[in-house]
């Protein structure tokens, strides 16, 4: 019986080939469309980072990290020779923070920053009178006209701060180091993405694409000027090449016309804060994968195919099922599925058969499986749009789910490969360097040279 199960499963999960390369064209669509005009479905928005790092970037610098699971605060010294040094603290944020009004945060963030600058003060790290420039990591949709100004398109990842959406971020966060006296300036606003581009260019020069597979899922790539249709009334030298934030993740919002969505998927998509929105994200990013699973294991319970006359409250609690489970999950070595055993009596005091064990790391194989051949589609479609494929290109990708979830980079390659044949084999993934941290340093610091040169 759970075999019939789990052979339904497999049908609404798996992505063939041939589906893969239908996907893959109309998503090379969609990034063409967003380059020629504003306001498109996916943005691929101009960020205003002209170009690659030297690696003789010199000089101190802060970095702010707004936009996966943490707050992160740096402070980075790029020493010329393409190495740096960095020094950081986390903080965690509530979900309370998330929906808040959004002064609130960027207060919350000006708070951690200050303490941090005291901290390295007192150790005699940063100069007591300094005022650093700093970098600001938001990893949200910023349409930008300039390095330091960034408005919200919208906020993704279950974020719904009011009075965010439409602001410029850069403005609401200077407001609130000002409020707390923060000796920091801010020169340059960036997403995770481009961060990571800049940061993984600098260690590794073939690197052409950058990705985040985390909480939210998203890539960045360098186009030429004269590429971007949509900024040829602006002054900008057209040979010059400026980092594309692609924003990928709405990629078939609105109308779902190219993504294979299940029932499941079209729960959270309508249960979330932004129906309609981020529907490529919402099949991929580790805040959702956990949810597709526990809602496929409530229509079991509700079918009453398992955990008969147990009390299932516990995973009826959305959310409650996190994505790391998956990993662990498919990551049991042992032949009784211990690790499986753990998970639910622990977390949802649920007991389980072998059997059933055996078909969750299954359900959890498909789904992660078909998580990473998506992936595997976006990366496609930069790589042919831009004609990468002959030539090859390394891409550094970063977030918890390219790092942490087992065999996630295998079938982004596996994928690669069913969509362009052996020739796939010559785009590689790779785990990036810090491109928050290291990168939103090296953003700031290129800033400052393009300002000295007066670009
Ligand atoms: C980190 C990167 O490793 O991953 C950040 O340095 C990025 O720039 C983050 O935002 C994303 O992953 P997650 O899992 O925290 O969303
Ligand atoms: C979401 C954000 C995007 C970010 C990605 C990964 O998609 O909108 O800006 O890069 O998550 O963190």
């Amino acid at each position: 019986k759970m075999a019939d199960h789990l052979r339904k499963f497999e049908t609404m999960f798996t992505l063939t080939p041939q589906r893969m390369r239908m996907i893959v064209e109309a998503f090379k669509d969609a990034l063409e469309t967003g380059l020629a005009k504003r306001d498109q479905v996916v943005p691929m928005i101009p960020t205003y980072v002209f170009g690659w790092p030297t690696g003789k970037e010199t000089g101190n610098y802060l970095a702010v990290d707004l936009g996966g699971t943490n707050l992160r605060v740096c402070l980075v010294t790029l020493q010329g020779d393409g190495k740096f040094e960095i020094t950081q603290s986390k903080y965690r944020l509530s979900e309370e923070q998330k929906q808040d009004d959004g002064q609130l945060l960027f207060d919350f963030c000006a708070e951690c920053l200050k303490a941090f600058i005291d901290l390295n003060i007192e150790s005699g790290v940063i100069e007591n009178d300094a005022v650093l420039p700093l970098g600001f990591t938001f990893s949200y949709p910023c349409s930008q006209d300039r390095i330091d100004h960034g408005e919200l398109i919208r906020w993704t990842k279950g974020f719904g701060a009011p009075n965010t959406e439409g602001h410029d971020v850069v403005a609401m966060f200077r407001k609130s180091l000002e409020k707390l006296s923060v000796p920091a300036e801010v020169v340059a606003l960036t997403c995770d993405t481009t961060g990571t581009l800049i940061a993984s260019h600098y260690v590794n020069p073939k690197t052409k694409i950058a990705c985040i597979f985390g909480t939210g899922c998203n890539a960045a790539y360098m186009e030429y000027v004269r590429d971007i249709p949509k900024l040829t009334a602006l002054n900008i030298d057209p040979n010059a090449e400026i980092a594309i934030n692609c924003e990928w993740g709405a990629f078939d919002s609105f109308e779902h016309e190219h993504l294979p969505r299940t029932k499941y998927d079209l729960v959270i998509d309508e249960t979330s804060n932004k129906p309609g929105e981020q529907a490529f994200e919402k099949l991929i990013s580790g805040r959702y994968l956990g949810e597709i699973l526990r809602l496929i294991i409530c229509e079991l319970i509700d079918e009453g195919v398992i955990f008969l006359g147990q009390n299932t409250y516990k995973v009826e609690i959305p959310y409650s099922f996190d994505t790391a489970f998956l990993s662990l999950m498919e990551s049991d070595p042992t032949d009784e599925l211990l690790m499986i055993i753990g998970i639910f009596t622990h977390f949802f005091a649920l007991e389980t058969t072998l059997a059933e064990r055996q078909f969750f790391r299954a359900l959890a194989k498909l789904v992660g499986r078909r998580a990473a051949r998506l992936s595997a589609c976006g990366i496609a479609a930069i790589v042919s749009k831009m004609g990468y494929l002959e030539e090859g290109c390394a891409v550094g990708a970063d977030g918890s789910l390219y790092n942490k979830y087992p065999g996630f980079a295998d079938r982004v390659h596996e994928g690669l490969q069913d969509i362009f044949g052996e020739k796939g084999r010559n785009i590689v993934t790779y785990h990036a360097e810090d491109g928050s941290g290291i990168g939103s340093a090296i953003v700031a610091a290129m800033t400052k040279i393009r300002k000295e040169a007066n670009l």
